[in-house]
């Protein structure tokens, strides 16, 4: 007879709010955002730590959350999309996003505008290069990354100073 899996409690503050909760060991920190959360700003495009449209924040490190287990991020705050706007004023890099037109179908984009925060928080202003780094582990598939770079670009000028 299979062993019953034993369950691991964690806390895990996400977007500011704490939840105490018992999660399975093999539990994916992206299901438990989507599934147990209800957080399905953070999409899964792949099976290949891939695309980085999973990508949240862990603690401020921009990680693919469908290859981190939930348990890594206990006693850890995650940031994910939903996370972004305040007082319903959209992020700069959203914002930036949605002037450029740095989204076509918008699947990847959760994961660039997470990715984007990291990149413009360690470097306000970052040169082409920096600014290909910092989304190298994020795939579009539709725009031809031009207006995601616009975006980047547009949206550093409007944190400067911030
Ligand atoms: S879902 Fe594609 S890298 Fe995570
Ligand atoms: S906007 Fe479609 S995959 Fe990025």
């Amino acid at each position: 007879m299979p062993e019953e899996l034993q369950m691991v409690p964690i806390t895990v503050t996400v977007n500011g709010q704490r939840h105490s909760l018992s999660v399975e060991p093999r539990l994916l920190l992206v299901s438990l955002l989507r599934e147990t959360l209800g957080l399905t700003g953070t999409h899964i495009g792949c099976d290949t730590t891939y695309c980085g449209a999973c990508t949240v924040l862990l603690n401020g490190r921009s990680v693919k959350s469908c290859t981190v287990f939930a348990v890594q991020a206990d006693q850890g705050e995650v940031r994910t999309v939903e996370g972004l706007a305040e007082d319903s004023k959209l992020h700069p890099v959203q914002q930036a996003f949605l002037e450029s037109h740095g989204l076509q179908c918008g699947y990847c984009t959760p994961g660039f505008l997470m990715s984007v925060c990291q990149l413009l928080d360690k470097n306000p202003d970052p040169d082409e290069k920096a600014i290909r780094k910092g989304i190298a582990g994020n795939t579009c598939r539709c725009t031809g990354y031009q207006n995601i770079f616009k975006a980047i670009h547009a949206a550093a000028e409007s944190m400067k100073g911030r």
